[in-house]
């Protein structure tokens, strides 16, 4: 076998039955630089072009077993498509074109000039193959690419449109499509233009981006409106950038569309939050997880004088006033550290230095990630309404104090008089009983110089029997017994009083609820003593409990003297017939609860819901203001976060059942009702 001068990767086969010029034509093939192989008829020629479809057959047409064109259709039936060039005898030059036609790269006719030309005429159909393979392998490089930026453009979030030079739409994407419901098949392949279809992005100006994006600008857009059929308006953000030939030419534009109504609709639904948090007439402060202030609304400002300048990254803690004590503050940061809800007032100075209190309600805010990222404060200034309710339940404590005055003066006065008669009798008695002690030392001194006489011995027997000696030895220390009773009587009402009348104080302190009734017992005595017996049921376990103790005297006070109202209403008077006031304590769980029952008549249905009314009273005027369980709801319910309810049975009597928290700034998110 000769060189290989072609380099080509092309086998040519021979297939001639005439073996001498099979011979020649290898030859000369060789010699030009071709490998070879040869067969000599249609069978062998099927065989090794299945074998070797990347080959070029060179054919006689005419062959032992079949002709040229049998070899191609067998070929074409086992989908072996092998190039070939047919030789033809000298004449046959139809047959030539019928196997052009059935796919011949060329024809050699067997004439004499025949083997000089068969280089030349293989030279030519191999350089042919070899280019249309390239070209062939190109395209499908480039078929692949397209595929490629094709699904890399449909993978993307944002949607794709292209135009060429006059607008025409070249690509609508999938994304596009679900935008604006609107199918490439009406778009792509027509004379339509943008603005044609969409006549709205005139209206916004699309139009000019597009034409500028045409003149070689990039433009970027955001939230310009669209409108589908149906009228929902939806929003995108868009760019719009020139498209270039690889020589710069602008040949198109393409447009990146991005769908942000939701995120549009989220914005909006932000700034109307935001707006509704800088207009609050409520203080909002929030901050971060250690306390730094990070935000805090213009009504901060106003109600406490600080700038967000003033207190951005301080802790809240520099507006806490003194009498708010440590321990509150403590309670408060682990009730929202542990991600619970605290609620509560607050004591807390202003910039100026004044006093003011506030409704705080104070929230963890949790990322979605359940972790608390920051805290939230919404509070209330109740300055103006603490005053109010203070005064209010001020004025009623002096009209009840006044009330209960005369009745403390006539528990006083009782023990007074007898103390008072007592004191008359131990004077007296101590008189007589000097003046006897003076005839006995007397009687003594005569004895003692020897002249005593049987007349003084009488004297002095009179005396001692006029002075009932016997008498005041059995009587007067009764008389001091029942003198000590009696101040330990009065010492005991000053106390109740004392108690009952607590001084107001700023904060809640921690009282045992059990003494405060037994002292409002004392105090209201007179109140109750003629038409009922008070029984107590304390319970010894119950907690001290965080409250206002002179508020709630008042509150136990105002529900005693309704009871002995209510009980005086129905009693039989003058028979004796007295009625029973109930009060009993317990603990139940996290509260502690008290229950004040009478056996009165019981209140009727449609008078139930407005007994909490202020200034609702079935009472004549002079008995009563209908304040008291107004006052009682609003010092339980409003300053204690308790709860007051009743239960009364018409002709059975009421109870009044009082719930106060035991740890009253701790809410559950929920329970708050
Ligand atoms: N234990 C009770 N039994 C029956 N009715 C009651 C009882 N407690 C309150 N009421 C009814 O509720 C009304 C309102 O009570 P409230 O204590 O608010 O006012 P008042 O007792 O009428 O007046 P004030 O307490 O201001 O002197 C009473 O007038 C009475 O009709
Ligand atoms: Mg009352």
């Amino acid at each position: 076998m000769m060189e290989d001068k072609t380099n080509s990767p092309y086998i040519i086969l021979v297939v001639e039955d005439d073996e001498a010029l099979s011979v020649l034509i290898q030859k000369k093939l060789q010699k030009t630089g071709f490998r070879t192989e040869s067969v000599l008829n249609g069978a062998q020629a099927i065989a090794w072009a299945v074998d070797n479809p990347s080959s070029l057959m060179l054919m006689d047409y005419k062959l032992p077993d079949m002709s040229g064109k049998h070899i191609i259709e067998a070929l074409s039936d086992r989908q072996c498509n092998i190039p070939f060039i047919i030789m033809t005898g000298y004449g046959d030059e139809r047959v030539a074109v019928e196997m052009l036609k059935l796919g011949a790269k060329d024809y050699l006719v067997k004439d004499a000039g025949f083997l000089n030309l068969l280089p030349t005429v293989v030279k030519r159909v191999i350089e042919h193959l070899t280019a249309e393979k390239i070209l062939a392998e190109a395209e499908e490089r480039l078929q692949r690419d397209k595929e490629l930026y094709g699904n890399i453009i449909e993978s993307m979030s944002d949607g794709i449109l292209a135009l060429d030079r006059h607008f025409f739409f070249t690509h609508w994407s999938n994304v596009m499509e679900r935008i604006f419901k609107f199918p490439r098949e009406e778009l792509i392949g027509t004379t339509k233009r943008p603005w044609d279809v969409f006549p709205y992005l005139v209206e916004h100006g699309v139009d000019v981006m597009m034409r500028q994006a045409m003149s070689g600008e990039v433009i970027e857009q955001e939230n310009i409106p669209y409108y589908l059929s149906d009228g929902t308006r939806g929003f995108t953000s868009n760019i719009f950038l020139p498209l270039r030939t690889a020589s710069g030419k602008i040949c198109g534009i393409v447009g990146v569309v991005r769908e942000v109504t939701e995120h549009k609709k989220a914005e909006e639904q932000i700034l109307k939050l935001s707006c509704a948090v800088e207009q609050s007439p409520s203080t909002v402060i929030i901050t971060d997880t250690k306390g730094n202030i990070e935000y805090v609304n213009p009504k901060f400002t106003q109600l406490t004088g600080y700038t967000s300048e003033d207190v951005l990254g301080k802790n809240p803690r520099i507006l806490k006033s003194s009498e708010t004590s440590k321990e509150k503050y403590k309670q408060l940061w682990d009730t929202i550290k542990s991600g619970k809800v605290w609620r509560g007032e607050l004591h807390n100075r202003k910039k100026n230095g004044e006093h003011y209190w506030e409704l705080a309600s104070i929230s963890p805010i949790k990322n979605n990630k359940d972790t608390i990222t920051h805290f939230i404060a919404v509070k209330e200034d109740i300055t103006e309404r603490k005053i109010m309710e203070n005064q209010l339940v001020q004025a009623q404590k002096s009209e009840a104090i006044g009330q209960l005055a005369a009745g403390i003066a006539h528990e006083i006065n009782t023990p007074t008089q007898y103390i008072l008669s007592n004191i008359h009798f131990l004077r007296d008695s101590f008189s007589s009983i000097c003046k006897l002690l003076e005839k006995y030392s007397h009687m003594l001194e005569v004895i003692k110089a020897g002249s005593v006489t049987p007349e003084l011995l009488t004297e002095v027997e009179v005396m001692a029997k006029e002075a009932a000696v016997g008498y005041l030895i059995e009587e007067t220390p009764k008389a001091i017994e029942q003198s000590q009773e009696g101040l330990n009587r009065v010492s005991e009402i000053v106390s109740a009083m004392k108690t009952f009348s607590h001084p107001g104080n700023v904060e809640k302190i921690t009282v045992d609820i059990n003494e405060a009734i037994k002292s409002t017992i004392t105090v209201a005595r007179n109140e109750w003593k003629y038409v009922a017996d008070i029984e107590t049921y304390f319970d010894p376990n119950l907690p001290p409990v965080p409250c206002f103790p002179g508020e709630l005297n008042q509150v136990i006070l105002n529900i005693i003297i309704n009871a002995a109202h209510a009980i005086d209403e129905v009693s039989d008077k003058g028979n004796g017939g007295k009625g029973i006031i109930r009060i009993s304590t317990r603990c139940d769980r996290d509260w502690a609860e008290l229950r004040i029952s009478d056996t009165g008549a019981g209140i009727p249905e449609d008078i139930r819901s407005r007994l909490f009314d202020p200034f609702f009273t079935t009472k004549e005027v002079g008995k009563g203001t209908g304040q008291g369980l107004a006052i009682a709801h609003s010092v339980v319910v409003r300053k204690h976060n308790g709860t007051i309810t009743l239960d009364t049975e018409i002709g059975r009597g009421t109870t009044f059942i009082i719930r106060l928290p035991l740890f009253p700034n701790t809410i559950e998110k929920g329970r708050i009702s």
